[in-house]
């Protein structure tokens, strides 16, 4: 007699094994695909943080557009402002895709229950300041952000490609005003330095906590979210960044710096991590202030937001007419008949 073999059946994929595969293979997770709560919990709290520091990062320099020193430069500190206003919005929109609305995230940040990163609540206190930001704060952006590009999730990912050619202009006009000051006088070179000793350590503190601090790191690795922890990043910024401060001819404010010839890389000084944890908590010098500040902007944009969902009512409305007078309107009408 001959048995038939029955085959084992193939257990079906569950939706986390799928989805575990597609990370495995480094493509992309799109909105309407299944996602563990937490890894879109995390997303929504990396891109909203991401956006509202965009939204804010425009308080520190839109200080100076009424001061800039020429129209070059003024119209220069202006499209880099509206350039962060549309990084925010491309933000928001790759939130939204997870089912949060960006009114919510606004409300989050201005009642304090989201963060923002802590460069922001720093003052500007010279035209200097304009150039380090451009030169370290967006340099550290880029360092940060471009391995963002390839984030697992896929409209993040895709908003940091448009967002980080930006960065890179950003960092290019800081840079080349700072040449432009240190090619000046003996004050100008002056303002530049102390403007760079002011920004320094606040720059390191942008990529978070010491990795041994960094509750959220490694399972944004392992979900391939983020592709660096903090320090690998913080290290690469600072590599990057020596040689341009030589070049520049300012000296950056860290004892400990020295090149570390088997690393192949700079050594440097430890942040005052305690005044990153003070920042991040409310307490920096402009916290109240950039907040407060927005808080009154988003106040006086009201109308707007209602002129605008007042007008794509009446647009929705009148599709909506259109529609019914289509499906009156017959092929016999359209024929004469
Ligand atoms: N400022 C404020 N909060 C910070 C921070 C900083 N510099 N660094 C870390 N934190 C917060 C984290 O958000 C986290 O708090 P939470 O759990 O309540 O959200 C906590 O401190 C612990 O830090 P982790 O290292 O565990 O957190 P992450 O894994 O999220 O890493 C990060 C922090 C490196 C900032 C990461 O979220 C990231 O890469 N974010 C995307 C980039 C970004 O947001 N950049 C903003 C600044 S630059 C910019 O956008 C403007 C440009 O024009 C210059």
């Amino acid at each position: 007699m001959v048995t038939a073999e029955v085959a084992e059946p193939v257990p079906a994929q569950t939706q986390e094994e799928r989805f575990e595969a597609v990370i495995a293979a480094e493509q992309r997770i799109e909105p309407r695909d299944w996602m563990p709560d937490a890894y879109r919990a995390t997303l929504i709290r990396q891109i909203a943080q991401h956006a509202h520091s965009e939204i804010i990062g425009m308080q520190p320099e839109g200080n100076w557009l009424t001061r800039a020193p020429s129209l070059r430069r003024k119209a220069i500190l202006l499209a880099k402002a509206q350039d962060e206003a549309g990084h925010g919005l491309y933000l928001y929109a790759a939130a939204e895709t997870l089912g949060v609305d960006r009114a919510e995230l606004t409300e989050k940040l201005i009642s304090g229950r989201q963060k923002y990163s802590s460069i922001f609540n720093y003052p500007t206190l010279t035209y200097a300041d304009v150039g380090v930001i451009g030169w370290l704060v967006d340099g550290a952006a880029i360092c940060n952000q471009v391995p963002l590009c390839r984030c697992s999730y896929g409209p993040y990912a895709r908003a940091m490609v448009r967002i980080c050619k930006e960065e890179s202009f950003h960092q290019r006009q800081g840079y080349e005003l700072l040449m432009t000051l240190m090619r000046g006088t003996e004050a100008q070179r002056r303002m530049v330095q102390d403007a760079v000793d002011r920004w320094w350590w606040p720059s390191l503190m942008m990529f978070g906590p010491s990795d041994g601090d960094s509750p959220n790191t490694a399972r944004s690795m392992a979900w391939r979210i983020k592709r660096h922890t903090n320090d690998e990043l913080r290290r690469r910024f600072v590599d990057m960044t020596v040689p341009q401060a030589q070049h520049l001819g300012v000296t950056l404010p860290d004892p400990e710096l020295r090149w570390n010839e088997e690393r192949g890389g700079w050594d440097f000084g430890e942040p005052d991590w305690s005044e990153l944890t003070r920042v991040i908590h409310g307490q920096g010098p402009c916290n109240a202030q950039r907040i407060e500040r927005r808080r009154a902007a988003h106040e006086d944009g009201a109308w707007v937001r209602e002129a605008a969902s007042a007008y794509a009512a009446k647009r929705r409305a009148e599709a909506g007419t259109r529609t019914a007078d289509e499906a009156q309107h017959t092929p016999e009408q359209e024929n004469g008949k």
